[in-house]
């Protein structure tokens, strides 16, 4: 059900959840508050409880009140990156970040999206709690029908049209042996534009001491649809009549059936689309797909990649 977004923040104060549009993805959205409709989020994405939700802010002043202290350039990243699609772990004041949202965990994700709708509402409600709106383990949802296919079409939604971004924020977390940042999520920010303004080289997908991931998240399965997909590099040898999901500005054999993701030449139209594409497989029950992977392993590809092999996993 499309929903404006004055009727957003009312539901929202009323403690009631509601999906919003970002500038990378969809959010299914409780205030930060309201410890009850944080517990209905984990239980209508059937998300398990101990993975902690990134709190979205509209001014640094919030943030302020919702942490220890920023580390070390986190001023810089915010000057960089914020408003936008950056994601960033810090040690939480615990009395102000209930221990739901973060999964009990010390540390806090806090994330000052850039979306006008997201913003205002932002702005009435305060902070909100919001992971993506999807069941968990499906793609991200990129636009209003996409949350309606997982929720219901009575599932209250603010209407931005289509994520800008169409991938996740990146998330960062800082090392304190190290004294370096790091990537805990590749997103839509490159590491390469995050090594401009830090003047050092980011650790990729990196772990805690005990090898798990530094994302709860990452542990769990994602952005998949019910097809069978395979990830591959030359399509030569593909049977006759398979599906793969290519790209428009490339030639590919008259024998397969390839669906667009975007083009080689710009890896942003290939993120707008992925997750759509993704969802699309499972409206056309299509059983088996096969992803050309064969583009650079640089920038956005990166996190493309990374989200084509999670989404590949069963
Ligand atoms: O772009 C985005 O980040 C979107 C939009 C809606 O803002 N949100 C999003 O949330 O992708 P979600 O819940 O789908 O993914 C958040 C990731 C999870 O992998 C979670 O484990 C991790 O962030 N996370 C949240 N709080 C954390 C914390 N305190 N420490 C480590 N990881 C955390
Ligand atoms: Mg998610």
């Amino acid at each position: 059900m499309r929903i404006s977004s004055r009727e957003a923040i009312e539901l929202l104060l009323e403690g009631e959840i509601v999906a919003l549009p970002t500038e990378t993805v969809y959010g299914l959205a409780a205030a930060l508050k309201e410890v009850k409709a944080v517990e209905k989020i984990f239980l209508r994405k059937g998300r398990p409880n101990n993975n902690p939700l990134i709190v979205h802010i509209a001014d640094i002043s919030q943030a302020d009140k919702l942490i220890k202290s920023f580390p070390p350039d986190a001023d810089k990243l915010m000057e960089a990156f914020w408003p936008g699609p950056l994601t960033l772990i810090v040690e939480a004041d615990s009395e102000a970040v209930p221990a739901v949202v973060r999964a009990n965990l010390p540390t806090v994700a806090m994330r000052f999206p850039s979306n006008r709708l997201i913003l205002e509402i932002l702005e009435q409600v305060g902070p909100i709690v919001m992971p993506s709106a999807n069941l968990s383990g499906k793609p991200s949802a990129t636009a209003a029908e996409h949350v309606e296919a997982d929720f219901g079409i009575d599932f209250p939604v603010v209407d931005g049209g289509v994520s800008a971004c169409g991938l996740e924020s990146t998330i960062l977390s800082y090392d304190v042996q190290t004294k370096k940042w790091q990537v805990a999520r590749l997103g839509a920010i490159t590491p390469e534009e995050i090594e401009k303004v830090l003047g050092y080289c980011l650790k990729l997908s990196a772990a805690d001491k005990s090898g798990n991931p530094l994302c709860p998240g990452q542990l769990f399965r994602h952005y998949s649809p019910e097809a069978a997909l395979y990830l591959v590099e030359n399509v030569e040898q593909l049977e006759a009549g398979s599906m793969v999901l290519g790209f428009s500005d490339r030639s590919y054999p008259s024998h397969v059936k390839v669906v667009a993701l975007g083009t080689l030449s710009q890896p942003e139209s290939v993120a707008i689309r992925l997750y759509d594409i993704l969802r699309q497989l499972d409206a056309e029950a299509v059983s088996k797909a096969w992803i050309d992977v064969s583009f650079p392993r640089e920038g956005l590809w990166l996190t493309i990649l990374e989200r084509l092999m999670k989404a590949a996993q069963k």
